[in-house]
This record gives C-alpha cells, sequence and structure tokens, in this order.
C-alpha cells in the first residue's frame, strides 16, 4: 500500500464550477440539519470529476461548505483510493490492485507493462502526460483476477497483452469494454456454466396414471422423466461421490438390520420393551 499524502505542487485556489455548486448545495440538503457532514464524499468526488484530482484548496472549500475541521475531510481523501492526491493522466489512471489473489494471478505483470508504457513509478504521468498509475489494494472483484480500474470501471482477466491492447484503445480514443475480458460473464465460471444447469428448464408434466380402480400409478425416478436432466448432471470422474451414497446407503441398511435383528432377539428371550421379561 503506497503512503497516500496531498501532491507538493498546489494550485492557488479552488472553486466549483455554478452547476457543481447548486448540485453540491442541493446534495448537502438532502440531510437533516446537523448531518451535512454526511455529504462529504459525494462533494470530493465532484470536486475530482471537475479537477481531474483532490487538491488541498478543494478540500478546504468542501470542509468550509460542510461546517467540518479541514482534518476531517483529509482524512477521508487520504483513506480512498478512489480519490486522487496528484495530477492524473489526461485520458486514464490505472489502479492496479496488488492485493493476494490479484498477485498470485499476475498483478506484478501488469505492474511491469504500466512501468514499461506509462512510467517506470507510479504517480508519475507519462511523457504525454495521457496516463499514470498506481498500485492499490483490493478492488473487490478477485473472483476475477487480476485486474485494474479505471474511473469507475474495472477491467479484469487480464493478461499482459490483453492490458496493453487497452492501453493502445484508450490512447486511440477506441471504446474499451469494461469487465471480465475473457469468456465469462461477470464472475459466472470461465466458459460456461458448471452448477445449477437445468434451473430455468420447463417442468415436466405429471405421468398418466396408469392404475386403474384407484391403484396408484407406479412412481417415476426423476431423472428417468428427465434424460436431459440426467445428461446434464456434473459427472463423477472419480466415483466419490457414487461411493459416499452407496456407504450411506449401506449404513442405512445395516441399521435397520440391527434393530431387526434386536426385535428378534427380544422376541426369543421374551423381553419387552421396557426391557424386562414378558
Ligand atoms: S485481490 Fe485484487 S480485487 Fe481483490
Amino acid at each position: 500500500m503506497s503512503i497516500r499524502r496531498l501532491a507538493e505542487k498546489q494550485p492557488a485556489s479552488f472553486a466549483f464550477s455554478e452547476a457543481n455548486r447548486a448540485w453540491a448545495e442541493d446534495r448537502i440538503a438532502k440531510y437533516p440539519e446537523g448531518r451535512q457532514a454526511s455529504a462529504v464524499i459525494s462533494l470530493l468526488w465532484r470536486a475530482q470529476e471537475q479537477e481531474g484530482w483532490v487538491t488541498e484548496p478543494a478540500i478546504e472549500v468542501i470542509a468550509a461548505m460542510l461546517s467540518m475541521p479541514k482534518i476531517r475531510v483529509l482524512e477521508v481523501a487520504t483513506f480512498y483510493t478512489m480519490f486522487h492526491l496528484e495530477p492524473v493522466g489526461r485520458i486514464a489512471h490505472l489502479q492496479v490492485c496488488g492485493t493476494t489473489p490479484c498477485w498470485l494471478r499476475g498483478a506484478n505483470d501488469l505492474k511491469e507493462v504500466c512501468r514499461k508504457r506509462i512510467n517506470h513509478d507510479q504517480f508519475h504521468l507519462s511523457a504525454d502526460g495521457a496516463f499514470s498509475w498506481e498500485e492499490v489494494e483490493c478492488l473487490g472483484a478477485c473472483v476475477n483476477a487480476p485486474l485494474i480500474q479505471i474511473n469507475a470501471d474495472t477491467y479484469e482477466d487480464l493478461t499482459p497483452a490483453r492490458l496493453e491492447a487497452i492501453i493502445d484503445d484508450l490512447a486511440a480514443g477506441r471504446a474499451v469494454k469494461p469487465g471480465p475480458q475473457i469468456d465469462r460473464a461477470f464472475s459466472a465460471p470461465a466458459g460456461r456454466p458448471t452448477t445449477l444447469l437445468d434451473v430455468g428448464a420447463e417442468p415436466e408434466p405429471e405421468p398418466e396414471p396408469k392404475g386403474g380402480d384407484g391403484v396408484p400409478a407406479p412412481q417415476t425416478p426423476i431423472n428417468a422423466a428427465r434424460p436431459e436432466a440426467a445428461v446434464q448432471t456434473p459427472a463423477d470422474p472419480t466415483g466419490a461421490v457414487s461411493q459416499a451414497i452407496e456407504k450411506a446407503e449401506d449404513g442405512l441398511s445395516t441399521k435397520e438390520k440391527r434393530e431387526e435383528k434386536v426385535a428378534e432377539t427380544a422376541g426369543r428371550d421374551g423381553t419387552n420393551d421396557a426391557g424386562g421379561k414378558a
């Protein structure tokens, strides 16, 4: 985790644009009297959207608007890595997750791409000022590791080659699809689902009763009536599941046999249920 400090070079002042000031006042008015400080994250975010990063003068203006000590606003701005405390790339600022799941899945290789394509050091702009990068902690999408965040979107399941292609597309002004960069829907298993395969299948109609005159129709085993469900049941390549089921069934029949044996012995000895002699 990097140390988060305000940039050494700061602008002389900050002011919300007219539209942003009206928006901010409207946002503050949504909170009950005495709770205006709750709007701090919204206002910091709007200031960042306006300036590209959170400046010290912006922190001072927001503190005054919310009647908060400056240090309280500073604490919020320095805690959340979504707030940029230095000027960032004109086109994009890449936040590379370096926490364990992403690290195990190749985050270091993504950082190498950033060093090569943007700047050797994080928080520094590329030569043309278009890009910047930093390492951050878990971005909350570990199942699709490794990933980066750009503005409000994450780009997941990355390889170094895919990250280079994304940087090329952004530099050329081409749209890049956020989310998983492989054959995966959201955080579902890569490729295809492996469980709950028959969810949404049409229910089978009730079988016609075959017995007549009040004789109940024979029960049909679930999968026998739905051969496609049997085919879609996940395979049991090692046979471990089948063995466990057989063992459980054996256990049941052994228990039943034991109970039968006890009853048999009790009948022979004339022992009643209370454990005494009849
Ligand atoms: S560890 Fe990278 S998103 Fe959680």
